[in-house]
């Protein structure tokens, strides 16, 4: 199971072993947004109902199930003395969830797909009947969407050292030797023994030090379910480029009006009205007239543009976007100072990464600028489209947990 910060994908992993093979059988989900502030009662028992949809479609059998180790992917910060367990730090990407803060996420979740077999069995217990829904499935391992990625692409790739996700959140994962991890001093750990580190660096700079904050950055953060939490990724992610190009032109209009004077502001004037696919699309278009921006304009905001209003906003998106890119570059930049990764692939997964075309470029030009390679050398890095995104890493390790293999080579 995988859950992200807008999408719920259950999906079945048959791996073939150490040659990089796998078949997969996948079921995505849009998360309803009532559900993100909702209670978690109700999203628990929506993640419970798509695993039985994916029971129903016959993707997998009643019968194969407890058979089957579960891994989840979370997407959030969590704090794990466990493979198998992983208390919510706090919510990020827009969701506000009373009562899972602070709690273990896989007993809350185990706990409904349980309980959804119990009920059903005391009403309806009839194994044949097509009445009965039961789940008896066990989670074995809860996994950061960034170590999902790490692991799955490094399953095909070897020369995998990051895992990251640029999409609706912003973070990133590596491995690291646990004799140089702190916090593990107190356990006596083989020397070769090593760990994924999720970086959760969306949360970098929350006591705004470093990082140059803009007054809609500010605006932004105070008007989240968590204002002073995930600063970075509030200048950098999906989620958030939309909304930071909406008030901008919101405010543009009000001082002056000299954009959209006359118009219907109504549409612009809703929070968040945006997402990242609307700034992608105006940038694509590289018309004299502007014409795939204005259609977009009239279509979603029922605004009419003029030409110069057109290449207002246009510049406007793009150094917004230009700033993600480049902020999203000092993450990966960081992890490879740390590291003294020379060279590395990273597998980056993620919606805006995959769909802002102008991205990866960007993010390249920024790593070039940061790490100093001589102009005439070849890029020491690449960024790799990430293989089928986590779950299949996720799937890795739920295998490597019912039988471990020794890693090697990190
Ligand atoms: C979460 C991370 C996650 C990232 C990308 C952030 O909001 O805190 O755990 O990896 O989003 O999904």
């Amino acid at each position: 199971m995988d859950m992200g910060g807008t999408n719920f994908r259950v999906c079945k992993v048959t791996l073939h072993g150490t040659d990089g093979k796998y078949e997969i059988t996948q079921m995505d989900k849009r998360i309803p947004d009532a559900l993100k502030s909702g209670s978690s009662e109700d999203l628990w028992l929506y993640i419970a109902e798509c695993m039985q949809s994916f029971v129903d479609r016959r993707f997998i059998s009643s019968a194969e199930l407890p058979e089957t180790p579960l891994a989840f992917t979370f997407s959030f910060p969590v704090t794990q003395t466990s493979v198998s367990n992983g208390v919510l730090q706090r919510w990020t990407k827009g969701f506000d969830i009373d009562g899972v803060e602070g709690h273990d996420v896989v007993t809350e979740v185990q706990n409904v797909l349980h309980q959804k077999v119990l009920l059903h069995s005391l009403f309806m217990y009839d194994p044949f009947s097509p009445l009965f829904k039961g789940l008896p499935v066990q989670i074995v391992a809860l996994v950061n969407d960034t170590t999902g990625t790490l692991i799955a692409s490094s399953y095909v790739d070897k020369k995998i050292k990051i895992g990251s996700i640029f999409g609706t959140g912003s973070n990133a994962a590596y491995m690291e030797r646990c004799s140089k991890i702190s916090n593990l001093s107190r356990y006596r750990l083989p020397d070769d023994a090593v760990m994924a580190i999720n970086c959760e660096y969306g949360a970098f700079d929350n006591n705004r030090q470093v990082l140059p904050f803009t007054e809609y950055d500010i605006e932004i953060d105070r008007t989240s379910p968590r204002p002073g939490q995930q600063c970075y990724e509030k200048l950098v992610a999906g989620l958030y480029l939309g909304e930071i190009f909406r008030q901008v032109l919101v405010e543009i209009h009000h001082n002056g009006g000299v954009l959209f004077r006359k118009q219907d502001m109504s549409q612009l004037r809703k929070p968040y009205v945006l997402d990242s696919s609307f700034l992608a699309a105006m940038e694509a278009d590289k018309t004299e007239n502007l014409h795939a921006c204005n259609t977009l304009f009239r279509g979603v905001l029922s605004i009419s543009a003029s030409v110069h209003e057109l290449r207002l906003c246009h510049d406007i998106a793009r150094l917004i976007a230009l700033r993600s890119a480049r902020l999203y570059a000092c993450g990966i930049a960081a992890i490879m100072k740390k590291k003294s990764f020379d060279s590395c692939h990273v597998a980056v997964d993620g919606s805006v990464f995959s769909k802002y075309s102008s991205f990866p470029e960007r993010v390249m030009a920024a790593l070039r600028e940061i790490m100093e390679w001589p102009a005439d050398t070849n890029d020491r890095v690449r960024l790799v489209p990430a293989v089928d995104g986590s779950s299949v890493g996720a799937a890795v390790i739920a295998a490597m947990i019912t039988r471990p293999v020794r890693t090697k080579g990190w």
